[in-house]
């Protein structure tokens, strides 16, 4: 059977281009030829029409509101399973057996310390230090400490980086809030799961033994399930990017983070939670959906809109749920935050201008009232949000690294700057 083409018209000259279909979702265009074929390039700076890759990991549909990891339905795993499992799911394309989960979960645990020297790494820093900074820092530093990982081409050495990065993300954030706060750094415990062992690391203090909290761990971890792939997000895009050089996966992962940082992507969650504070009370909440109207006016309603989703962020359904669920564990279900989040939500979602744009909350309009109650500081949301998404970037670095047809990304641009001109010297300007 003949491959499917495209047939597009430049200058007069008809060019066919191979189309490629997915499983499911968008066809696309394979536009790889068109500057050999036509001397010009595709325009599209915000990546809306545009696919980066071929990937088997993560499958959004924005107009349906479904998320699926390898498949599954992210309610399913949210619901059924724990963050290791997703992690295993998203890294080895399956879920895993019992045999296999108990043996992923003892892997990741005996991965979770760093090494000593990085604890005095910290002390460089100053105490107001935003954490993000010092997690794009100690991040990027793990290259300077595991050079037995850092080489891509290695296969084992790709796993090694892989559950390293997945393991010792929450140890970093731990101490990167312990030095924020000033408290002395608590070590990992090989005897608490993944997220009981990071609440550990945050809350517990040398002075008194620390209760873990189950349905707090249960809902953390319920949280890092639902962050922890998203497509081609700009992060994730910015993780390939950077693999594409063959840069070891420490260093890309650090750059995933900065990326993340921005108020428009993962730093969303602590916007959204300043937003929410600023405007304080239900009747002030008028004034700011007006300021979001305002063409004239930059401001935004942090934790809404979302670039692929046109619908419900299937997730925000979920953080609701598990912030309900935290804020009446706590005894903060009357929490004016709260009050505000739920009713800014119902005023946006009839009013016709959040509708014409189909601009619903996303999954940061709710995580940050729950974080808060939980005790985390709104400068650590993001670093949250960067430590459940790392096996994300993770998973996707490794698919393009193991992809035979990867090349270094090379994007190319509408030059709108001066021709060629003579130099002038300095006497004649
Ligand atoms: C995440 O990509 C991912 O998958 C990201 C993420 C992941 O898991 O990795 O889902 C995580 O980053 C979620 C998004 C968190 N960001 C925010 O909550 C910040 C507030 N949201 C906006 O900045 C915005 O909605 C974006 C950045 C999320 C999406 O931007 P787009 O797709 O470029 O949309 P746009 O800026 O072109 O907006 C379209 C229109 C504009 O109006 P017009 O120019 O057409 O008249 O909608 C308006 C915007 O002014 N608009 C908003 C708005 N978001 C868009 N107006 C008011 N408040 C908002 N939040």
């Amino acid at each position: 059977m003949n491959a499917r083409t495209t047939a597009l018209s430049v200058d007069g000259k008809v060019v066919d281009l191979p189309t490629l279909d997915g499983t499911i979702g968008p066809s696309v265009v394979d536009i790889a030829s068109l500057y050999k074929e036509t001397d010009m390039f595709t325009y599209d700076p915000g990546f809306t029409s545009t696919a980066s890759c071929q990937s088997k990991i993560t499958y959004i549909d924005g107009d349906d509101g479904v998320l699926l990891y390898r498949g599954y339905p992210i309610q399913e795993l949210a619901e059924h399973g724990d963050f290791l499992e997703t992690c295993y799911l998203l890294l080895e394309g399956e879920l895993p057996t019992t045999t296999q989960k108990a043996d992923f979960d003892y892997r990741v645990t005996r991965h979770t310390m760093v090494h000593e020297q990085m604890m005095r790494f910290f002390q460089g820093f100053r105490r107001d230090a935003h954490p993000m900074a010092i997690m794009v820092a100690s991040v990027g530093a793990l290259s300077a400490f595991y050079h037995d990982s850092t080489d891509i081409s290695d296969e084992k050495q790709r796993m090694i980086a892989s559950m390293r990065m997945i393991a010792k993300m929450p140890t970093l954030a731990s101490l990167a809030y312990k030095y924020h706060v000033g408290q002395p750094f608590i070590y990992p415990r090989n005897d608490l799961d993944y997220t009981t062992n990071f609440l550990h690391m945050c809350f517990a203090v040398p002075c008194e033994e620390y209760k873990p909290n189950p349905i707090l761990s249960r809902a953390l971890d319920r949280i890092f399930i639902l962050h922890a792939d998203h497509e081609q997000n700009a992060s994730t895009s910015t993780v390939r990017l950077a693999g594409s050089s063959g840069a070891n996966p420490f260093a890309c992962i650090a750059a995933g983070i900065a990326c993340l940082w921005g108020p428009a992507h993962g730093g969303a969650n602590e916007a959204a939670l300043k937003m929410l504070q600023e405007i304080g009370t239900v009747d002030r909440i008028p004034q700011f959906i007006a300021r979001a109207k305002d063409k004239n006016d930059p401001f935004r309603l942090m934790g809404f809109g979302h670039r692929v989703y046109k619908n419900y962020d299937p997730r925000a359904k979920i953080m609701q749920r598990t912030t309900h669920e935290v804020l009446n564990e706590l005894g903060h279900k009357d929490d004016p935050l709260l009050e505000v989040a739920l009713e800014l939500e119902r005023i946006a979602l009839s009013d016709e201008y959040f509708v014409e744009k189909k601009l619903y909350p996303n999954i940061d309009f709710y995580s940050g009232i729950t974080l808060k109650a939980m005790g985390f500081p709104t400068e650590m949301f993001t670093v949250l949000f960067a430590v459940a998404r790392t096996v994300g970037w993770i998973a996707q670095w490794k698919e393009m690294i193991e992809d035979p047809s990867q090349r270094i990304g090379r994007p190319r641009q509408l030059y709108t700057g001066a021709p060629a001109r003579d130099y002038i010297s300095i006497a004649q300007r």
